[in-house]
């Protein structure tokens, strides 16, 4: 027999991402809607075992669909990776009377919620990241947004690096994904990407590559380096020297992960929350949601952690191709 769940906690872990407001309004919209309470879990697994927990009714939600960032907070929390601060979240959300708890973030975060779960709390996880990295998803919360922000701001250092003739190297966020980096290589253009998935730190070919496009005409070179491999401004003085083009570096940081959300971030962490409180009605424990072939789907969390994500060969190459 399906446990029945009256009241669900919602929580945000991790790095925060544009659309988590909306995922958690979806929540907790949805579950009052079908006759639940909701109790606001602040800052991550950290507020669970700082019992920093907060009732939630439909009008706490109001005008937060636009807003970046999360109204809960998020924090990172090693005391949650131990075995005793993982029967204490557990203990505390009996205590607080939650049967079910929805966790958006990323890996680790379904980490966390496994083992919530392995203790006896109904737990699902939503997809919160801005780097795309989950093997189970086409789609996380927060990547529409990012990717957006970092080619607009690429857009215009691209303006101010073809007027002076300059080479720029632009760092986008992702320690280990090359995702945003990829899409803005080829939503700007680029004439280089180097990716934590793919380099192989041949600087001299990308010194060559520069000296080729001037010889050819090209005003500008703009290389889109992920933060994975980082140290772009060492790297633009190295190339400096190397070519004799004034080289510039641009590290975009946290910028990537704040504003507001996009429709595309805010309709499917809309549709997501709303599918996270179906799945724990229907009595299902240990779930992630996630978006396969123009789906919303859902997986054993055990089961997404083991899946595989690798950059599209074809559309990296493309990336490539593009750029002569
Ligand atoms: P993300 O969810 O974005 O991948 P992290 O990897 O930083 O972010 O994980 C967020 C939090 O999830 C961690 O600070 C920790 O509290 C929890 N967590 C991560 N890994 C585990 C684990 N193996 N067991 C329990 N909790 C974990
Ligand atoms: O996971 C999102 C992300 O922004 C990564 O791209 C980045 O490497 C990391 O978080 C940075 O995390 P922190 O907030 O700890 O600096």
């Amino acid at each position: 027999m399906a446990k029945e769940i009256k009241t669900i906690g919602v929580l945000t872990s991790g790095g925060d991402a544009p659309g988590m407001n909306a995922a958690i309004r979806a929540v907790v919209r949805t579950a009052i809607a079908k006759g639940l309470k909701v109790k606001g879990i602040k800052k991550g697994y950290h507020g669970l075992l700082n019992e920093e927990i907060i009732d939630m009714e439909a009008k706490d939600v109001s005008d937060i669909i636009q807003r970046g960032g999360t109204i809960l907070g998020t924090a990172r929390c090693l005391e949650f990776k131990t075995k005793e601060g993982q029967e204490l979240g557990a203990e505390i959300c009996r205590r607080h009377g939650i049967d079910g708890i929805v966790v958006i973030g990323g890996d680790g975060s379904y980490r966390g919620a496994q083992k919530l779960s392995q203790n006896g709390i109904n737990t699902i996880g939503l997809p919160g990241t801005i780097d795309l990295d989950i093997a189970c998803t086409e789609y996380t919360i927060g990547f529409d947004t990012a990717v957006n922000t970092a080619m607009e701001a690429i857009d215009k250092v691209k303006d101010t690096s073809s007027s002076h003739e300059r080479c720029s190297i632009i760092e986008v966020m992702g320690r280990n994904a090359g995702y945003i980096a990829l899409w803005c290589g080829i939503a700007n253009g680029a004439e280089d990407i180097l990716i934590p998935e793919k380099y192989d730190y041949d600087e001299q070919r990308i010194i060559n590559n520069i000296i080729d496009n001037r010889k050819k005409g090209k005003s500008h070179h703009i290389i889109i380096n992920a933060e994975g491999i980082g140290h772009s401004t060492s790297m633009a003085r190295r190339i400096e020297a190397a070519t004799g083009i004034e080289t510039r570096a641009t590290i975009l940081g946290y910028m990537q992960r704040g504003g507001n959300p996009t429709a595309k971030d805010r309709y499917y962490a809309s549709i997501m929350g709303a599918k996270a409180v179906d799945i724990l009605l229907a009595g299902k424990t240990n779930r992630v949601v996630g978006y396969q072939h123009g789906e919303f789907v859902d997986f054993d969390i055990e089961e997404a952690l083991n899946m595989q994500k690798c950059i599209n060969e074809y559309q990296y190459e493309v990336a490539h191709l593009l750029s002569i």
